[in-house]
């Protein structure tokens, strides 16, 4: 099943789902497969198409994963997000997402289908240049990902926190931690609803700069 949104509406209604998740709907392989058509069209640095894309659907497998999270997620919270230097702008919204997020790791272990986008190599210590053309070979197809699904009444979430234990997600996948590195976990089911909107963002123009950094476009 196809929504028929615009590439507009697809762009701006793609929201992290967490609440309106629906545990309850399997997903069929069928359309992860067609979402992955999507996400390798995506650009890759010298067009080398390096990923690999692991997909969880095995419940024990993602009861261990949801442990994980679990864990880092008590611990994030646990940081003072002042020492972190996160300036919130807007408290109202970023309380809403912390009690979404925080019943995404409550349930983590109901998510559908888990899909975690991996590159070849470790990036630690790695110059700029090499960690973001390996980071942005993925984060593009990715998100492509992300998109298709939307457009098929799926609901997404990007997360990191079960990266704080990655080798031990990567000993319960069987990945070859030494040489494959995680770069990130998507959360898959079906949405209660496809009604998503645009969220609110700050002005465009308090993030451009045109021409020299002191000189924002009125
Ligand atoms: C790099 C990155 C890491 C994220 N990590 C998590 C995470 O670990 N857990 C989570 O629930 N959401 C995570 N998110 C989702 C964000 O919280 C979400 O995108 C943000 O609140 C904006 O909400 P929206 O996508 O619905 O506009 C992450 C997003 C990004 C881009």
């Amino acid at each position: 099943m196809k929504l028929n949104l615009s590439a507009d509406e697809v762009l701006t209604s793609t929201r992290a789902v967490r609440k309106r998740l629906d545990f309850d709907k399997p997903v069929e392989l069928e359309v992860i497969k067609e979402c992955m058509e999507y996400a390798v069209q995506a650009p890759t640095g010298s067009n080398m198409q390096g990923w690999q894309w692991l997909f969880v659907t095995d419940q024990a497998k993602k009861d261990a994963i949801a442990d994980l999270y679990r864990q880092g997620w008590e611990m994030y919270t646990s940081m003072d997000q002042a020492a972190m230097n996160l300036e919130v702008e807007n408290q109202a919204q970023q309380d809403r997402v912390a009690d979404s997020a925080t019943y995404l790791a409550e349930n983590f272990h109901k998510v559908p289908v888990m899909l975690i986008p991996c590159m070849p190599g470790r990036l630690d210590g790695l110059p700029n240049m090499a960690a973001t053309s390996t980071y942005g070979s993925i984060q593009p197809g990715a998100w492509s990902f992300m998109l298709a699904a939307r457009e098929r009444g799926l609901g997404t979430a990007w997360t990191t926190i079960h990266l704080m234990f990655e080798e031990q997600a990567a000993e319960i996948l069987e990945i070859p931690f030494a040489e494959v590195t995680q770069i990130a976990l998507i959360t898959i089911g079906y949405s209660k609803g496809t009604d998503f909107k645009p969220a609110k963002r700050p002005p465009v123009e308090t993030v451009m700069h045109l021409d020299s950094w002191g000189n924002r476009p009125s």
